[in-house]
């Protein structure tokens, strides 16, 4: 079956057995290797991409039920050169590792910053509970995605400065 899709920005097309996994389009045919494979039974979401903004487990999709598309992967956050604000939290509070869970990590608190700019500590825990991680302890992860929340937050501000109090 033909399969046309856009992941990160660019529009892709492949041919596919109709049971093919997204997780195996996009690791296989795309070569876009950063959505690990954990588990292949939706237990670990280290395959974890974005499905038209929302997080979904690419070894429990269909390649064709994305087709006609939006797909995001850990591969389309870095934008010229720069980390998105999420790469940069794992970075500074050292949220990862052996990394293995962290692309599908980053995924889902990427997906969870676009719905809710500043999550408490139980929020952010919520979210990434269908994330799991054998080395971290969780800590710096949940550490990380609020430096990556307050991040965005100031950079959001910095570009519409307060109006309130103006004539
Ligand atoms: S590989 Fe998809 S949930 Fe583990
Ligand atoms: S950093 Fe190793 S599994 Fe999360």
């Amino acid at each position: 079956m033909r399969v046309q899709l856009t992941i990160n920005g660019a529009s892709r097309e492949a041919d596919v057995e109709p049971r093919l996994l997204l997780v195996h389009l996009i690791r296989e045919n795309l070569l876009l290797t950063g959505t690990h494979i954990g588990c292949d039974t939706t237990s670990c979401g280290a395959c974890t991409v974005l499905l038209d903004g929302r997080p979904v487990k690419s070894c429990t999709v269909f390649a064709v039920q994305a087709s006609g598309r939006t797909v995001s992967t850990v591969e389309g956050l870095e934008q010229n050169g720069v980390l998105h604000a999420v790469q940069e939290g794992f970075t500074k509070e050292h949220g990862l590792q052996c990394g293995f869970c962290t692309p599908g990590m980053m995924m889902t608190s990427v997906a969870l910053l676009e719905r809710n700019a500043a999550p408490t500590e139980l929020q952010i825990r919520q979210a990434i509970s269908g994330n799991l991680c054998r080395c971290t302890g969780y800590v710096n992860i949940v550490k990380a995605i609020q430096h990556a929340s307050a991040t965005m937050r100031e950079a959001k501000a910095e570009k519409e400065p307060a109006t309130a109090g103006r004539a």
